[in-house]
């Protein structure tokens, strides 16, 4: 893949003596003079708004809330797409579906920009580290003002600056990470809730995957910086943490700064960093997302055992079931493998939800590996799965791989689904007439005398309740199941 820098940031920016050299001080002094200019608008009556459209996963849903606190820092205030003064497109580029849908939304814009010069229109994310995309873009959408990558997120306000100031486009888009800046002071959508990165890209180089491409090699935070995050995010309110990475599971192959703890505890790897989260004051329930199947442990399993506060999900992707497919697809584990692990997590932890990622139609899949699919599926019961068509992604090795035909693959992909929503659906319905702890998350949109939370398993509840419970965990009964969700009343304590 071609690993260019494009910057068109003008030099002078870069030498010019009042501007730090060195962040987190250059973003703050770029920072600083957004600010000035949006308080000018609004002095002459002139509110600026921004909105950000987020593709795609976890970890681009948090980089989005990072986002959003720094736009609000500047002193931009959220509005809805149409009517904001400068829309972001945060990319994902997993499957081509994701890729569509940015189009189809510049599509829509494109009139809109034409009647409002000023507006603004911003694109990062994971497109944006493949050069051919980038490429395309500039072709076929020109009035796009800004690309930025995954690596620069925290250069948002200087990006801003160059394309305010000096009227051109702002393009930087760096082939591998140069310095990390974490950004602080996200807005959060629920202020109890946060996710925090433990860990950037991905080194497992599953053949049909373009994330190791865009999100680089695997690199770990300091267990420091990360205790540190999540006890100024419980002093802020927050009683959920979501620890992220694409693989949690080998947390601590390779930290990006010295850290004493390392020094002192060379085997320190993930459930020792879940055990210290857990102990922090204020954090209720800690969740992770994802986990490689080879490389989840025993001890992790004994961690989640010992300690009630990790919550009883594991989210395990398994792609396919047949053996020889996963060997194609380079996963390193059999279909033996994935039963034997998901029988001894069972066994451990009978109460937990297992959910996971299904993918049909990779190249050279046959009947009878799609039968083994479905064999996985109807024993390993899972709480839930998320199933996707193979997609072909430029510059991964399978997409030079002889193709299944379509209408094989959507047949297939149809009758997954429903062997998959059948066990999803009875599974859900287990826990009916229990008690479990719900975190009340909001109002419920249809019925205003309810409220909408979830439990550690993922599942969401309704029940009666008013807005003052909101961010609290409360005892709920499991009245009646519906499939996907439980309605509920309250237990007093
Ligand atoms: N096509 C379809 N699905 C994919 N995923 C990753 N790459 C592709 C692809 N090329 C799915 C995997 C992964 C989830 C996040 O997305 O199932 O677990
Ligand atoms: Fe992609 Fe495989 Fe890495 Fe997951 S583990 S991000 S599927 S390469």
């Amino acid at each position: 893949m071609d690993q260019r820098i494009i910057s068109n940031i003008p030099e002078e920016y870069h030498v010019a003596e009042d501007i730090p050299v060195t962040e987190p001080e250059r973003q703050a002094f770029f920072l600083e003079r957004i600010h000035t200019y949006v308080e000018q608008n609004r002095a002459e009556g002139r509110s600026l708004r921004y909105a950000i459209v987020t593709f795609g996963c976890q970890m681009n849903a948090y980089d989005s809330e990072r986002m959003k606190g720094l736009l609000e820092q500047m002193g931009y205030e959220e509005a809805p797409e149409e009517e904001a003064d400068l829309v972001i497109f945060n990319t994902c580029t997993v499957r081509e579906n994701a890729n569509q849908r940015l189009y189809g939304h510049l599509g829509q814009l494109k009139p809109l920009k034409q009647q409002n010069r000023n507006m603004i229109i911003g694109i990062c994310g994971c497109m944006m580290q493949q050069p051919e995309i980038v490429a395309y873009i500039r072709k076929s959408f020109s009035f796009v003002d800004i690309l930025f990558g995954t690596y620069n997120l925290h250069r948002l306000p200087e990006l801003l600056y160059v394309r305010l100031y000096e009227e051109k486009h702002a393009i930087e888009i760096l082939p591998e990470p140069k310095e990390h800046v974490e950004i602080k002071g996200a807005k959060r959508k629920f202020p109890f809730k946060s996710g925090v990165n433990i860990m950037y890209g991905c080194n497992n180089f599953c053949t049909y995957c373009i994330v190791p491409y865009v999100r680089g090699r695997e690199r770990s935070r300091t267990p420091e910086d990360i205790l540190k995050d999540v006890r100024s995010l419980a002093e802020d309110g927050v009683r959920e943490i979501m620890l992220l990475g694409q693989n949690v599971n080998s947390y601590g192959t390779n930290f990006m700064e010295p850290s004493e703890i390392i020094a002192a505890n060379p085997e320190y790897s993930f459930p020792e960093l879940l055990e210290d989260v857990c102990q922090l004051p204020g954090i209720d329930r800690v969740r992770f997302m994802t986990s490689h199947p080879k490389d989840l442990s025993d001890r992790l399993i004994q961690v989640i055992q010992r300690n009630p506060k990790i919550c009883r999900h594991i989210h395990l992707p398994m792609q396919s079931g047949s053996t020889e497919v996963l060997r194609k697809m380079n996963r390193r584990y059999t279909k033996e493998q994935y039963l034997a692990l998901v029988e001894r997590i069972r066994a451990s932890l009978p109460d937990i939800s297992l959910t996971t990622d299904i993918m049909v139609g990779f190249p050279g899949e046959t009947e009878e590996d799609f039968q083994d699919t479905l064999d996985v599926v109807r024993k390993a019961e899972f709480d839930q799965a998320y199933t996707f068509i193979y997609s072909r992604r430029t510059g991964t090795p399978a997409a030079e791989w002889e193709q299944v035909p379509d209408d094989v693959v959507k047949d297939r992909f149809n009758r997954l689904l429903e062997v998959v929503n059948e066990i999803a659906h009875r599974r859900c319905g287990r826990f009916e007439g229990t008690t479990a702890e719900v975190l009340a998350e909001e109002q419920n949109a249809q019925d205003p005398g309810l409220l909408t939370g979830r439990m550690g398993n993922n599942l969401l509840v309704h029940f009666p309740g008013d807005p003052s419970q909101i961010g609290t965990m409360v005892q709920v009964s499991l009245t009646k199941a519906h499939g996907f969700y439980y309605t509920g009343e309250p237990v007093k304590v």
